[in-house]
C-alpha cells in the first residue's frame, strides 16, 4: 500500500494511505482524547473529543473517523481544538451524574480523567437530566443508564461477535439511549454475560458486578481473560 505524509504539529510523519489521523497520530506519538474510539472495532465518530484542526477543513474533523491525505497539515492541540474539547466535556457533564467519589469507576474513567485534563471542574450548563433506575437485573452487569455519555462502544463490541445484537441505541433525541430488544431489563434479555461490554465502556455505564464495593480501581490488576460463552474465543482485559 501506498504511504502518504503529513505534518502534525509540526512532524512530519509517514503512514500508509487509509490511515486514520487519529492512527497517524498516535504512531507518532502525538496524544489525541477518545472516548468512544476502540482500535479492534470500527471508527464511530459520535463523541467528537478526538477533534483536530485541519487548515482548509471548514470545521474541526475528528480524527478518529478522517484519513491522511498526502501533505495534510494537522494540529491536534490549537486553541480552537483545546475550546471544543472543553465544550464538549462541558456538555457531557451537563448531563452527567456528579458522583465520582463514590463511583465504582473512580479514578479509571475515560471522562474523569479528561475532565480533570481540560480543566472542566464543573458543567456551566443547567437543564433537564435523565433519570433512569439503576439496571441491576443482570448476575455479572451493573448498567446505570444515566452515566452512559452514548460513545456506542458497548453497542458496536456486542454487534461485531458473530451471532450476538443484544443491545442497541434505542429512542430518540434526548431519550436515546442504549436498549436490549424490546427494552427489557439486562438480565431478561439475550446476554450471555461475556462481558465485552464492560471491559469497553469508558465510563460508569457499565460495572462488572462481582467487583462491584470490592476494592478501588487502583487496587486491582487487571489480567487478559477469554470468553468462553461462545466459539470465538475472545480475549479482553
Ligand atoms: Fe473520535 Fe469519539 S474518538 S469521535
Amino acid at each position: 500500500m501506498a504511504n502518504v505524509t503529513l505534518t502534525i504539529d509540526g512532524q512530519k510523519v509517514t503512514v500508509p494511505a487509509g490511515t486514520t489521523v487519529l492512527d497517524a497520530a498516535r504512531s507518532a506519538g502525538i496524544f489525541i482524547p477518545t472516548l468512544c474510539h476502540d482500535p479492534v472495532i470500527p471508527g464511530f465518530g459520535a463523541c467528537r473529543l478526538c477533534v483536530v484542526e485541519i487548515p482548509g477543513m471548514r470545521n474541526l474533523p475528528a480524527s478518529c473517523v478522517t484519513t491522511v491525505a498526502e501533505g495534510m497539515v494537522v494540529h491536534t492541540a490549537s486553541e480552537a481544538v483545546i475550546e471544543a474539547r472543553r465544550t464538549i466535556i462541558d456538555l457531557l457533564l451537563a448531563n452527567h451524574p456528579q458522583d465520582c467519589l463514590t463511583c465504582e469507576k473512580n479514578g479509571d474513567c475515560r471522562l474523569q480523567d479528561y475532565a480533570f485534563m481540560y480543566g472542566v471542574r464543573q458543567t456551566s450548563f443547567h437543564g433537564e437530566r435523565k433519570n433512569y433506575p439503576l439496571d441491576d437485573s443482570n448476575p455479572y452487569i451493573i448498567r446505570d443508564q444515566n452515566k452512559c455519555i452514548l460513545c456506542g462502544k458497548c453497542v458496536r463490541t456486542c454487534q461485531a461477535v458473530p451471532g450476538r445484537s443484544v443491545i442497541d441505541f434505542g429512542y430518540r433525541g434526548f431519550n436515546t439511549r442504549v436498549v436490549t430488544a424490546m427494552d427489557v431489563p439486562l438480565g431478561e434479555s439475550d446476554c450471555v454475560y461475556c462481558a465485552r461490554c464492560v471491559a469497553v465502556c469508558p465510563v460508569g455505564a457499565l460495572t462488572y458486578r462481582p467487583m462491584a464495593g470490592k476494592g478501588r480501581t487502583w487496587e486491582m490488576q487487571k489480567k487478559p481473560v477469554t470468553c468462553t460463552f461462545c466459539e470465538s474465543g475472545c480475549t479482553f482485559e
